[in-house]
């Protein structure tokens, strides 16, 4: 019996919801589903979902929110526990921790551990929890569109176990903290203290603005990533020091908002907040409240995003370091993300259309993923994390974009270029842009809960149902 029959079949609460009409599809489909299964089942820890066994044994923050979307389709009781785990570890404060530790996890297999963030002491003031040890950085806001799409795939089990009136009060005080504690440089966008904030660690988009940081001793801390990946793949050990000294910094000041080094306006950041406030208008009017503010807010923060962030002479968003000013001039993925929002002007669509498409990230042409970075820039490593190779998550953002805006040839080719590579490479953490190689870990979560995304809509496709979720 394959993996999707037995989370069909097995008896627990989770499964009897699946829905069993579900189209089957094609044979190399529904192969490459069940291998999907298959993965997060062996990720999911009964609560949540690790993102990967070895290299990552606890709850991440937007992983989750990612994982959520493509466990809908397989269990929607498993999506809405996966999200209500990570948002009972919110803090007082609003903010919801990147990381939720598992306590059961030896404290030598990740670094940073808990005792590290320290945040049921150092994170009293701003009301961290007392009962779970979690990080004190946040992590992309993609739960409320994660929670919507989540409520979408089984209204009526998300109607009778009250989902959204749970998650909708603890949702919208997230919101609150990064539109009030982070707009750090006063024009209305939510600024990142940390590059761990922004999920993509060693995007050359940090070098200058990091490069401000004095790093911490290397004999100070132990990295646990190198045990499980190789270091060739990996962010480089000048580059954690500087991450462990800006986490220091921040815990010791009590993980209180606005004082630290580090500050910067980073493009899909705040375009995921606005496809998510978007998401939480919907979700407010499914509950009978009005969403008119929340789309005006979403309205005026797209506005905010383009004069802010925009370049029209490079076609794409850059990220404005708060500190010294400016915008920062290396183009990465996250400066094409924006094009999932609906409210862009036109000019901003074509102009995203056309870098994606032209020689930085030649989709369609040298490459089949959006790599992270630009393939003709100084620091482009094919390799390593985010300073070149493709990713699936924002791979998937881009693909909703594209199809949001009315490119459905180059959606199709990107949706099967990234079922194509989650197949050859085992559903890896990340590949090379240019051959698909996997790098990083095989077998991660978020890889195979977007495939299963990708196959969902595959399959609808020749239904007439519209393919995109995001407009
Ligand atoms: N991405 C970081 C890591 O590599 C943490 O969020 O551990």
């Amino acid at each position: 019996m394959d993996r999707t029959a037995q989370l069909i079949a097995r008896p627990t609460v989770d499964t009897v919801v699946y829905d069993p009409t579900a189209p089957p599809g094609p044979p190399h489909l529904r192969a490459l589903r069940s291998r999907a299964v298959d993965v997060l089942e062996g990720n999911w820890t009964g609560t949540s979902t690790v993102p990967s066994r070895r290299l990552y044994p606890h709850q991440w923050s937007w992983d989750s929110a990612f994982i959520a979307i493509g466990l809908r389709h397989v269990s929607p009781l498993r999506a809405q526990t996966e999200l209500e785990t990570l948002l009972a570890a919110q803090w007082g404060d609003g903010r919801i921790p990147h990381i939720v530790f598992n306590p059961s996890v030896p404290l030598d297999a990740y670094f940073p551990s808990p005792d590290f963030w320290r945040s049921s002491t150092a994170g009293r003031a701003a009301g961290a929890p007392r009962t779970v040890q979690t990080s004190g950085i946040v992590q992309p806001p993609v739960h409320a569109l994660a929670a919507w799409l989540v409520h979408r795939a089984d209204p009526g089990l998300s109607r009778a176990r009250g989902f959204l009136a749970r998650v909708y009060p603890r949702l919208a005080a997230w919101h609150r903290y990064l539109l009030h504690r982070r707009d750090l440089g006063g024009g209305g966008l939510v600024s990142v203290v940390h590059p761990w904030e922004q999920g993509m660690d060693n995007a050359p988009s940090w070098d200058a603005p990091l490069g401000r940081v004095t790093p911490a001793p290397a004999r100070s801390f132990r990295r646990a990533d190198l045990d499980h990946g190789a270091a060739e793949d990996r962010p480089t050990d000048l580059d954690y020091g500087r991450y462990v000294r800006l986490a220091t910094e921040y815990r010791d000041g009590g993980y209180a908002d606005g004082g630290g080094e580090f500050a910067v306006e980073d493009p899909a950041f705040n375009a995921l907040l606005i496809a998510s406030e978007h998401a939480l208008a919907r979700i407010a009017r499914e509950l009978g409240a009005t969403a008119t503010a929340r789309h005006a807010r979403a309205e005026r923060l797209t506005a905010a995003l383009v004069e802010r962030l925009w370049d029209p002479t490079e076609g794409m968003f850059f990220c404005r370091d708060v500190r010294s000013g400016g915008l920062v001039p290396e183009r990465g993925v996250s400066g094409l993300v924006p094009l999932l929002l609906p409210g862009l002007p036109r000019e901003v669509v074509g102009g995203l259309v056309a870098t994606l498409r032209g020689p930085h990230f030649g989709l369609g042409g040298a490459t089949r993923l959006v790599p992270s970075y630009d393939l003709l820039g100084e620091a482009f490593d094919p390799h390593r994390y985010w300073r070149g190779p493709a990713w699936f998550n924002t791979s998937w953002l881009v693909e909703q974009g594209l199809r949001l805006h009315g490119e459905q040839s180059a959606a199709d080719e990107l949706r099967r270029a990234a079922l194509d590579i989650a197949d050859s490479s085992d559903f890896a953490e990340y590949v090379d842009p240019y051959t698909g190689e996997a790098c990083g870990a095989t077998g991660f979560s978020w890889t195979a809960a977007l495939t299963l995304d990708l196959i969902h809509r595959e399959e609808m496709s020749g239904t007439g149902t519209k393919g995109g979720d995001l407009g």
